[in-house]
């Protein structure tokens, strides 16, 4: 197993990761149950594909099952888990373990940040996009009709025990999606990596030799700027590098409906768009970007629109980004491979270079 930490003085953490974590993670618990209560909230599907590990868990503690979806990340559902871990006697000195994708990971996280003003809570993430991205960082939240993850708090988990076990039963859909937030991370200062990833013999999926340790580098590299930066207040070069192909992305994903393209896909293609502004400022070359081009390629990610666009719409969406600042387009580019840096958006600039992804 490999251990990184997320360095943040009082409230550091560490992160186990293999294919014994959760293993490892029971014994863990077995420990603490004898001194505090603990409540696992699952995912219904995870639940559904790993019948030993939730009896396992369930000896241990109560399991809220949570309806599989982004539906059940809503001021609803925080409202009514709240009622249950009252109805539980779960108090202050109690922990949270959520078990899941990175829905039940930002819902159950902030039912901690916010039940009696913050209680201990452990991540457990079953898909690679909540392994290399959300289940680290402490950002959680709920969606309210005006904007996904509009309400949440940061509040950071006691630990966090990714297996790599589960991902055996990932669609492979959603495990690429969880490799567009990966090789971003190799794309914002880390090139070796990015060697590393493109020399892989075949692409990066579950069982595979290499898996873990880009996972481990995945998250030192996301732990290291979550220590440097833990609540993005950062003016330039701090926690926001992590949204590199997030402003264009985004703007794919809500013109092209909620649900329909993966927040992963949607992420692929605004890496393709950044890496086509910077080219307009000629600070990277198309070599380069054909390299980043086919390794996305190679873990069947888009890197053309993968639905019809409207570019006019995609602006707009850009400026309500809650990325914006004081009404001004914010991007991060790339200088080259593992060379990100964040700056204003010309927004002339930036319709061209939907206008020239569009039309590819
Ligand atoms: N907090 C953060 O920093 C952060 C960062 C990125 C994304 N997010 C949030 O994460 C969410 C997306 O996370 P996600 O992609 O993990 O989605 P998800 O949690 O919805 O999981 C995707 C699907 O995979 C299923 N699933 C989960 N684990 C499985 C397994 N091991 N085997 C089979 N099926 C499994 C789920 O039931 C679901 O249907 C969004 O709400 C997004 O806003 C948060």
């Amino acid at each position: 197993m490999i251990t990184e930490n997320v360095n943040l003085a009082g409230r550091s953490y560490p992160i186990f990761i293999g294919d014994n974590a959760f293993g490892f993670m029971a014994c863990q618990m077995r420990d603490t149950a004898k001194s505090r209560r603990l409540v696992c909230v699952a995912d219904s599907a995870v639940c559904a594909a790993y019948p030993d590990r939730v009896r396992e868990l369930s000896q241990l503690m109560p399991i809220i099952e949570i309806p599989a979806g982004e539906k059940s990340k809503s001021v609803e559902m925080f409202g009514q888990l709240c009622s249950k871990l009252a109805a539980l006697g779960i108090d202050r000195k109690s922990a949270l373990l959520a078990m899941g994708g990175g829905v039940i990971g930002d819902l159950a996280g902030f039912v901690a940040a916010a039940y009696m003003r913050g209680i201990d809570f452990y991540q457990i993430p079953t898909t690679l996009l909540a392994m290399v991205d959300s289940s680290v960082g402490g950002k959680t939240a709920v969606n309210i009709p005006e904007g996904k993850n509009l309400v949440g708090a940061f509040h950071q988990p006691k630990g966090v025990f990714m297996d790599t076990e589960f991902l055996g039963t990932l669609p492979k859909r959603e495990f690429a999606a969880g490799m567009a937030e990966l090789i971003k991370c190799s794309l914002i200062n880390d090139a070796e990596f990015f060697g590393e990833l493109e020399s892989l013999e075949t692409p990066l999926c579950a069982g595979h030799p290499f898996l873990s340790k880009a996972l481990a580098k995945a998250c030192a590299m996301k732990a290291r700027v979550v220590s440097a930066d833990e609540c993005e207040t950062a003016s330039s070069g701090g926690r926001a590098l992590l949204n590199l192909g997030h402003t264009f992305g985004h703007a794919v994903e809500k013109c092209a409906g909620y649900g329909n393209v993966l927040h992963g896909e949607a992420v692929s293609q605004g890496i393709v768009m950044c890496m086509m502004y910077s080219r307009r400022l000629g600070l990277i070359s198309d070599a380069e970007i054909g390299r980043v081009e086919s390794l996305l390629e190679k873990n069947s990610l888009p890197i053309r629109p993968s639905c019809p666009l409207d570019a006019a719409a995609m602006l707009d969406s850009m400026f309500h980004d809650k990325k914006t600042r004081s009404g001004k387009l914010r991007l991060v580019l790339l200088r080259g491979i593992g060379k990100a840096f964040e700056q204003d958006g010309d927004p002339d600039l930036a319709r061209k270079t939907i206008d020239e992804f569009i039309g590819r």
